[in-house]
Parts: C-alpha cells; structure tokens; sequence
C-alpha cells in the first residue's frame, strides 16, 4: 500500500498503541498550553458520513481543526453525494482522494467492508470512522487510552462488556486490543440470542485472552475493573427485520445507581455513547462514570495524534492496515 489506512482494530499491536498513545499526550499537552498547532496546516482532511454520529466526527473534526488542517464534511453521504445517484463507495473514494483533493479521509458507513473497498483504492490515507457492524477501531483506541489514563494500567484487567455483542462493532474492536495486554479477562453479558461473534472468540483465543458469556448482569458487577456498557443498536434489527427480538432485549439491562453502588468502588463505567435509555441519567455526574471524559478529554488527543502520525511527510506508521 502507498498510503498507512486505519481499516480494523487487528491491525494493531500492543507497541503501535503505545506509538498512537504518546502521540495522543504530545497533543494533549499542545492543546492545554496553546489551544494546538499548526503541525497540519494546508492539510485537507475529508470527514464524509454514511451514517449518523455526533461524537466521531465531531472529534475528528476538532482533532483536525486542533492542529491547523482544512476539514471538509459531509454529514450525509448517502443522500449529498451521488451514492444517491448509484455511484460506487470506490468511485467516491477515487474523486475524495483524487488531484488537489483530500489528503487523508475519514470514513463512516454501513457495510462491513466498506472501509476495506476504501483503503484498497489507496489513493489518499483512509480512517475506518465504524463500517457496518463490524469495527470501529479509532474507538476502541479512544476506549484503551481513557481506561489508561483513569485506571492508571492496561493489564490484569476484567472487562465487562454488556449491551449488544453481537452488533456492537466498539465492542468488538475493543475486545481486540483488550487481547493485546497480559492478564486482561472479558465477560460479556447479552442475551443468548446477541452474544459476540465467533470471529472475536477466535481472536481471543488465538491471543490467550480468557472470555465468558452471560446473560446475568448481577452476578458480575462486582468483578468488574471497567464496565462497557453499549446501546441495542435499533438500525440494525430494522434493518433485518428482527424488530420483535429488538423490542425484547433493548432495556434488558439498564444500569441505575443501585447496580453502580454494587461495583467496586474503583470500577469505572463506559460507554461509547449514544445512550438511550439503558444508562438512567442520575448516573451521568456519579464519579465512577466516565463517559463523557470518553467521548471529549481521551477522543480528541487519540484523534489528533492520528492525524498527525498519518500526516507527517517522510514517515510511514508501522501499523498501516495491509491488504489480506
Ligand atoms: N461512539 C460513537 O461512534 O458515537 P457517534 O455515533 O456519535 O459517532
């Protein structure tokens, strides 16, 4: 590949993350003393969105503004741009990366392999910004970096993941570099009929990280170190038609100040956000909660340290996604 592309969290190993980590503290630091740099500047990055997001590219955005760069956006490609039309996801990527045009695009959109189609073009530096229901790996980046900086370590964790395994795609990137540490343990909780794919188990075992299944919130909110919990994602059973089996699962675990009151009391609760309705908001101010920090404090330094190790001119991050 000519260009470093961001396609899934399997690409990365435990030594990019420390990489992609300290760039994020380089950022950090130049926000808190100067508001950023200009380490971009005349850099054009293009957002452009397939599907709904507030948080992705909002930061994405920040990130690139953060450090100089000309960001351009379309919030709703499937119908402002001609995909409306029929044109291919390589036909868009071809013109987005095209002369003058972009110099890295971050991309959002429904199908699992859309990021793949993209990166494959390699005309400009793709960043998967979540394809369909598989990945979202500058989140789970996002996800290691805020447990790293408010739990202090990234090993001998138990991480408990609730919600929507199976179509969860910040799960699942997660889980994959949760495998990237020694003594990390998983449990996911979700009914029987949306627990995670096989796929992830493979990567699992393959990593030597130990996993569980459960469908019983209760019997381990006192185990966890992290609590990750995800929203049933409506979208997707629409767009399957399981619509019933949505309707039965979707506030099967909703967490309440009772249940945090049950976590250890140096446990932290996550969320990649949205939220809708399976945390109560008397929780979004309770100290054990960390969500938002999440979604602003740990996402923007992530994304920044991206963009700039993506964009510096002679160098080429180790860790670019390779075609199979
Ligand atoms: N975490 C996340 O992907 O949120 P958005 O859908 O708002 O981008």
């Amino acid at each position: 590949m000519k260009h470093c592309h961001i396609v899934s969290a399997e690409q990365f190993k435990r030594e990019h993350l420390e990489e992609i980590f300290g760039a994020a503290d380089a950022a950090r630091y130049a926000v808190e003393r100067n508001g950023g740099t200009e380490t971009l500047a005349r850099k054009l990055v293009s957002v452009i969105f397939y599907q709904p997001s507030t948080r992705t590219a909002e930061t994405f955005k920040a990130a690139a503004l953060r450090h100089g760069a000309r960001v351009s956006y379309n919030p709703d490609a499937k119908i402002f741009s001609s995909a409306a039309k029929g044109e291919s996801l390589e036909h868009t990527i071809r013109v987005l990366g095209g002369e003058y045009m972009a110099d890295l695009i971050v991309l959002r959109h429904p199908n699992d392999d859309a990021a793949e189609r993209a990166a494959g073009i390699d005309m400009a530096p793709i960043i998967n910004a979540g394809s369909g229901t598989k990945q979202h790996p500058t989140q789970a980046l996002v996800d290691m970096y805020t447990i790293k900086n408010e739990l202090g370590r990234l090993e001998n964790l138990h991480v408990v993941m609730a919600g929507d395994p199976m179509y969860g795609r910040t799960i699942r990137s997660l889980a994959c570099l949760l495998a990237l540490y020694p003594g990390n343990r998983i449990t996911f909780v979700s009914p029987p009929d949306v627990c995670i794919g096989d796929d992830i188990k493979l990567y699992l075992r393959k990593l030597g990280t130990p996993f569980e299944e459960t469908d019983d919130m209760d019997s381990v909110l006192g185990q966890a170190d992290v609590w990750y919990h995800t929203r049933v994602q409506e979208e997707w059973y629409k767009a399957t038609g399981q619509m019933e089996l949505y309707e039965r699962i979707r506030l099967r675990y909703v967490m309440t100040p009772e249940h945090v009151a049950k976590m250890k009391p140096e446990a932290r609760l996550m969320h990649p956000m949205p939220i809708n309705g399976e945390i109560a908001t008397a929780l979004d101010d309770h100290p054990q909660v960390i969500y938002f920090k999440q979604a602003t404090r740990y996402a923007v330094p992530i994304r920044m340290g991206l963009l700039t190790l993506m964009l510096t001119p002679g160098y080429t991050p180790p860790w670019g996604w390779r075609k199979p």
